[in-house]
């Protein structure tokens, strides 16, 4: 039953650098057509030059409509009708609620969220055109637990859950599949300034992830997860699982 991605043409935002840049290596790998977008256009035209025929880079702003449609329109013109879309695009923004200020509260939202949204909004005539396929959205393990002064960063991972599962209930009969990926720390520029030692350290796998890592469940959840959707992949190094305690009085 495994699935093929060879010729299907895919979207990926967010894909000039970090896991979104792997993500195009890696479907390129598997044989897809790539339509690779991004507001970081010098480092997107450098990727898609450095794989070739298979990859288009476009300018893109994941939260204006018209960004949207016109990728969507690039996509059917250069390859056919969009198989699969990835939205990968996200911004992290830090302060505590009482601190940030609206404006950022709501570009966060209007990035992680609404952009994904558009998104789906836009690309799911063309994905019925091309008979099926499937999306994958990317959360955070910020979609599953809190964390202090990431408020906005974790509304708008969580509400991708939520959104998620509807478009999974109202895509189903149309063959297309929707699901979500929650990742850990990864080795991307968006966590560049941490220290991955530090934040890891208690992990049942104790190290950042590589993006390759995530790139390979990316694969598995558009190819073969023929029997998912609406679901959540958590991909964190055993972050989330719970905590150890090494003795009685440490309770
Ligand atoms: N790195 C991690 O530890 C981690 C953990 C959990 C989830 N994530 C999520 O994974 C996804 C990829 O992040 P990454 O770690 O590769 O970070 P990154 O910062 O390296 O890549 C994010 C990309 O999104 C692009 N982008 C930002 N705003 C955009 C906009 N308005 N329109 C289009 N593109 C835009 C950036 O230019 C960048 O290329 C994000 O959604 C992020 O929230 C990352």
């Amino acid at each position: 039953m495994a699935g093929t991605l060879r010729d299907e043409v895919v979207v990926v935002t967010g894909a000039a650098r970090g896991m979104g840049a792997e993500h195009v290596r890696g479907l390129v790998g598997a044989g897809a057509k790539v339509i690779a977008t991004d507001v970081l256009d010098e480092e997107g035209d450098a990727l898609a030059r450095s794989l070739g025929d298979r990859v288009v880079y476009l300018h893109h702003d994941v939260t204006r409509e018209e960004d949207w449609v016109r990728v969507v329109a690039q996509a059917e013109a250069r390859f056919g009708p969009v198989r699969h879309l990835v939205n990968n695009a996200g911004i992290v923004t830090f302060g505590a609620i009482e601190a940030m200020s609206p404006e950022t509260f709501r570009h966060t939202l209007d990035v992680n969220l609404t952009g994904c949204w558009l998104g789906m909004h836009v690309a799911i005539p063309s994905i019925k055109r091309a008979g099926g396929g499937s999306i994958v959205n990317v959360s955070s393990t910020a979609g599953l637990q809190g964390y202090g002064n990431l408020g906005a960063y974790v509304a708008s991972k969580w509400g991708l859950r939520g959104l998620t599962k509807t478009a999974a209930l109202e895509l189903g009969r149309h063959g297309i599949r929707v699901n979500l990926i929650h990742p850990g720390p990864i080795r991307t520029p968006m966590i560049a300034d941490l220290d991955a030692d530090q934040l890891t350290s208690t992990q049942p796998i104790p190290r950042v992830g590589e993006p390759a890592e995530v790139t390979a469940l990316l694969l598995y959840l558009l190819a073969d997860a023929t029997y998912s959707t609406g679901h959540e992949f958590v991909i964190d190094g055993g972050a989330t699982v719970g905590q150890v305690f090494d003795t009685l009085e440490a309770l």
